[in-house]
């Protein structure tokens, strides 16, 4: 003890000055008020009030690991991605999973579509494929995402989660329904990160040397199972500990068990555009595997905890944006919009050179032109050529390397504010679904439904039960029977009800 004591460094300031005294302020007599010379004191306090960074403004709460991604089948013909390149390649990763509409310090265990965020460290830059537990998503317009967003946080005036305008939007929006099926079912409450798959949702694009594009889905399937909580026993899990996912995946990976995903792809030839009911860039819809079969590519491992959850997760910075050669992006304009998004989101919570942070740097090398602005603590990237700080010049420095140019896309059309709903069948794919749970999952995905819609103006009520009609008249029957048996014992829907009620009416209180 003596002598790992005798081994601790001394502590200083961050100037690096040795401190005398951690232990009590600078004060005049031994009762009296503080010196404002204890620059020490003030050193930590001001550190403290800038400990918290803003949040993620969506998917803020959060758990993430690193591991390991291995290639177990080839699939060169398609893409030239380095991390695909060979059988038996292993790339570093990181991934983070999240639930969505939650603060940083909401419950994990809440019903809701969890991300699934790669960071995949690959030797020609890093892939992020930032997608959800969903193959899915709610709305396929980007315009319509910030009001989606809007329904999920809370209320201006009650400052609480709004059933009504959940469902209000929802009701308002059919296309939504499918997503809104998978949430509502088993999918939508699993019991920890290891126990659900991953999806890249939107159609990407590989292309290989020969030029040739395909558009690609990605599937992350868990190897531990799909295991889920019904609602009440949600409940139970919340009362006892609001870190229930954050327990599941730290322990497990500390326990030496790592969970693992096998990643598989659907690859469609570019020329199919057009030739099936559905728009393969509509990210409302899935492509069945009767279409695309699943083709599998690889293992994702996850073998390392953070050693510092803030500077490696809460820092860490995902973006659709970032693609690496052989991946693409396709016209699939909630993709396109995201493009955007995610990097602009970066720099306004974490700084201009947030990828320079060790979470976010690439494992390869780095030579851009980019100069000043917050956060430039690295060392200059090129600095065998200290009088080339502009391109072109004519005294060295980092040059473009046409290998790396992606293959045209061919896009045509006339610009307007096209209306994507028009001739689209929102209900089929989720009618396919319902088609598929067997009699329990239909049953607690109805009553999962009607738990959430208790409460709710009763227009809003009958607006959605025609589209779950749309749906399956069987679905609609199964959600009335069992709100239905919802009386007005349950107060704490009760209370939901009069807050939803104070914000909507003009009499309520302000
Ligand atoms: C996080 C925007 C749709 C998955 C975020 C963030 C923004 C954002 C601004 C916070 C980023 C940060 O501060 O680091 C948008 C916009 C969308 C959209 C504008 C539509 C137009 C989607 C879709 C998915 C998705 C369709 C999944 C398929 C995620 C995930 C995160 C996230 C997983 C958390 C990333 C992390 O782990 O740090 N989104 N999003 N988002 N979004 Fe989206």
């Amino acid at each position: 003890m003596a002598d790992a004591e005798k081994k601790r460094p001394t502590l200083t300031t961050s100037a690096g000055a040795p401190v005398g005294d951690n232990q009590h302020s600078l004060t005049v007599g031994r009762f009296g008020p503080l010196l404002l010379q204890d620059y020490q004191l003030i050193e930590k306090l001001s550190h403290q009030n800038r400990e918290r960074i803003p949040e993620r403004v969506v998917h803020a709460k959060g758990w993430g690991a690193f591991g390991t991604f291995t290639v177990t089948h080839d699939i060169s013909k398609y893409t030239n991605a380095k991390i695909f390149s060979e059988v038996g390649k292993q790339t570093e990763m990181l991934l983070r999973f999240s639930t969505v509409a939650g603060e940083q310090g909401a419950a994990d265990a809440e019903r809701d579509v969890r991300g699934f965020s790669f960071k995949f460290y690959t030797e020609e830059g890093n892939w992020d494929l930032v997608g959800n537990n969903t193959p899915v998503f709610f709305v396929r317009d980007p315009r319509k995402f910030p009001d989606f967003i809007r329904t999920q946080k809370r209320h201006p005036r009650t400052n609480m989660r709004s059933p009504t305008a959940m469902w209000d939007f929802w009701s308002l929006e059919p296309q939504s329904m499918h997503q809104l099926l998978i949430l509502m079912s088993d999918r939508g409450l699993p019991q920890g990160p290891q126990y659900m798959n991953g999806y890249g949702s939107h159609t990407y694009s590989f292309w290989n040397d020969a030029g040739e594009r395909y558009w690609v889905k990605f599937h992350f399937k868990t190897q531990q199972g799909h295991k889920f909580y019904t609602n009440a026993e949600a409940a139970e899990v919340i009362a006892k500990s609001r870190e229930s996912f954050q327990e599941e995946i730290y322990g497990t990976i500390h326990r030496g068990e790592f969970p693992k995903w096998t990643l598989f792809v659907q690859i469609m030839p570019e020329e199919d555009v057009g030739k099936h009911w559905y728009n393969p860039f509509d990210l409302t819809k899935v492509w069945p595997h009767s279409d695309y079969p699943l083709i599998e590519v690889g293992e994702v491992e996850l073998n390392r905890n953070p050693d510092n959850y803030f500077a490696q997760i809460e820092q860490a910075a995902f973006s659709p944006s970032n693609v690496v050669r052989g991946i693409s992006f396709s016209p699939d304009k909630m993709l396109q919009a995201r493009i955007f998004s995610y990097a602009d989101a970066h720099r306004h919570r974490l700084g201009t050179h947030y990828e320079a942070l060790p979470v976010n740097r690439p494992h390869s090398p780095v030579h851009t032109y980019h100069k000043d602005g917050l956060l430039r603590f690295m060392e200059d990237t090129n600095q065998d050529y200290p009088d080339a700080y502009y391109e072109p010049n004519s005294f060295g420095g980092p040059v473009e390397d046409p290998r790396y140019k992606e293959p045209p896309l061919k896009v045509e059309g006339t610009a307007w504010h096209w209306d994507h709903s028009e001739g689209n069948d929102d209900f089929r794919q989720p009618r396919d679904l319902w088609n598929l749970f067997d009699e329990d999952q239909k049953a607690r995905t109805a009553s999962n439904i009607a738990e959430a819609m208790h409460g709710i103006p009763q227009f809003i009520i009958d607006r959605q039960m025609g589209h779950f009609e749309a749906v399956d008249p069987n679905l609609a029957e199964r959600v009335r029977e069992r709100l239905a048996t919802m009386g007005k014992s349950e107060e704490d829907r009760e209370t939901q009800k009069d807050m939803d009620r104070m914000a909507l009416s003009d009499a309520g209180p302000r």
